[in-house]
C-alpha cells in the first residue's frame, strides 16, 4: 500500500510523522473520507464526488488556519494516484488529511505548518448489518462554537469515540448525539434522516454537524430522482421514537437503516420502504449505473 505525504509516494511503513507533531499532541488537523466503488466494468474503480470532498477539505483547512498545500486539482490527482499505486481494483476508502506537522510545543495553528497526507484501504461495509440498533448518547455533540464540526477536525473525533464506546458498552451499534440545545445533531460519523408520513426530514448543518456530502447527495436523489418531499429542520429526540423510518448516512455508513432507537422499534423495524428505495438508488449512482449522475464519479483506471 502506498501513502502520499507532501508530494512523495512512499510505502505505508515509510509514511511517518514525529511523535512531537502538533497533530498528534493536540489534534491539530482535519481530514476527509472518500469512497471508490468497483464498477460493473472489470477492474474499474469509480471515486464518488472527488472534487466535492477535496473542496470541503480545503475549506476545512482554511477554517482552522491550515492550508491545503497544493491546488485542489493536484490533490484530486494525488488521491487517484494513491489508489493506483496501491493497486486497488475493489471498493476502497481514501483518507486525505491536512495536519499541523509542527513539532513545537503549545497548540498554535499556522498555515505554513500544513502537511497533506493521503492513504487508502480496501473497505466494503463500514457498518456490517442490514439495520442497526442505536441509542441517544449521553454525550452532547461538541458545539460549533467550541470546535467547528463543519471543519471535520481530527480532535473532535474524541467526542465521536466517547459516544461510540458508550453505545457499544450498552449493546448498541451506533449513537446519535444531541446538540447542547437538545436537538438531534448527528451520529458519531453519520447524518440522520427520519421519515414521517411519507416525508423525509434531516437537521440542517447549523445543528453542530458536518456539511455532509452523502447527506446532500441523498437530498438531491430523493427530491429530484425519486420525487420524495424533503424538509430540513431541527428534529427533537422524541421524534426519533415515533418516526416511521430512520436511517444514518455517510461516506463510510452509506445508507444504514435504523431498526430501533433506545430500544424502541422504529416503524415496523428493519428497512422501511422509502429507505430501501433511496439505498438502492444511491448504490446504483455510486457504481456509475445512473447515466445522469455519472458526473459524480471519477474513474481511477484507464
Ligand atoms: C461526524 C460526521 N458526520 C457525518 C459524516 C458523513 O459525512 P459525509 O457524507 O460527507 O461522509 C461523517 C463522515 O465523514 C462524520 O465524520
Amino acid at each position: 500500500m502506498v501513502t502520499y505525504i507532501d508530494g512523495r509516494y512512499v510505502e505505508d511503513a515509510d509514511a511517518t510523522v514525529s511523535v512531537r507533531t502538533r497533530a498528534l499532541n493536540y489534534g491539530l488537523g482535519c481530514f476527509g473520507g472518500i469512497r471508490g466503488y468497483a464498477s460493473d466494468e472489470a477492474g474499474q474503480v469509480l471515486v464518488f464526488r472527488l472534487e466535492d470532498h477535496v473542496r470541503r477539505l480545503a475549506r476545512s483547512a482554511s477554517m482552522l488556519f491550515l492550508k491545503l498545500p497544493v491546488a485542489e486539482r493536484e490533490a484530486c490527482d494525488a488521491i487517484l494516484e494513491v489508489i493506483r499505486r496501491s493497486q486497488m481494483h475493489q471498493d476502497v476508502y481514501v483518507r486525505p488529511m491536512v495536519i499541523s506537522a509542527s513539532t513545537e510545543l503549545s497548540p498554535v495553528l499556522r498555515e505554513q505548518d500544513s502537511s497533506l497526507i493521503i492513504y487508502s484501504l480496501p473497505l466494503q461495509r463500514y457498518i456490517d448489518k442490514e439495520s442497526i440498533n442505536v441509542c441517544v448518547s449521553s454525550w452532547r455533540r461538541t458545539s460549533d462554537n467550541s470546535i467547528p464540526a463543519r471543519a471535520k477536525p481530527t480532535g473532535i473525533y474524541l467526542n465521536s469515540a466517547l459516544a461510540r464506546r458508550e453505545a457499544f458498552d450498552n449493546g448498541f451499534e451506533e449513537a446519535i448525539l444531541l446538540t447542547e440545545r437538545g436537538y438531534v445533531s448527528e451520529g458519531s460519523a453519520e447524518h440522520v434522516f427520519m421519515v414521517r408520513d411519507g416525508v423525509l426530514f434531516s437537521p440542517p448543518s447549523t445543528e453542530d454537524n458536518l456539511d455532509g456530502i452523502t447527506r446532500r447527495t441523498l437530498i438531491e436523489l430523493a427530491t429530484k430522482d425519486l420525487g420524495f418531499e424533503f424538509v430540513e429542520r431541527p428534529i427533537a429526540r422524541t421524534e426519533l421514537y415515533v418516526a416511521d423510518e430512520l436511517f444514518l448516512c455517510g461516506t463510510g455508513a452509506e445508507v444504514t437503516p435504523v431498526n430501533s432507537v433506545d430500544r424502541r422499534t422504529v416503524g415496523e423495524g428493519g428497512v422501511g420502504p422509502i429507505t430501501a428505495r433511496l439505498k438502492a438508488h444511491f448504490s446504483d449512482v455510486v457504481r456509475g449505473r445512473v447515466e445522469h449522475r455519472r458526473q459524480w464519479v471519477t474513474p481511477v483506471w484507464g
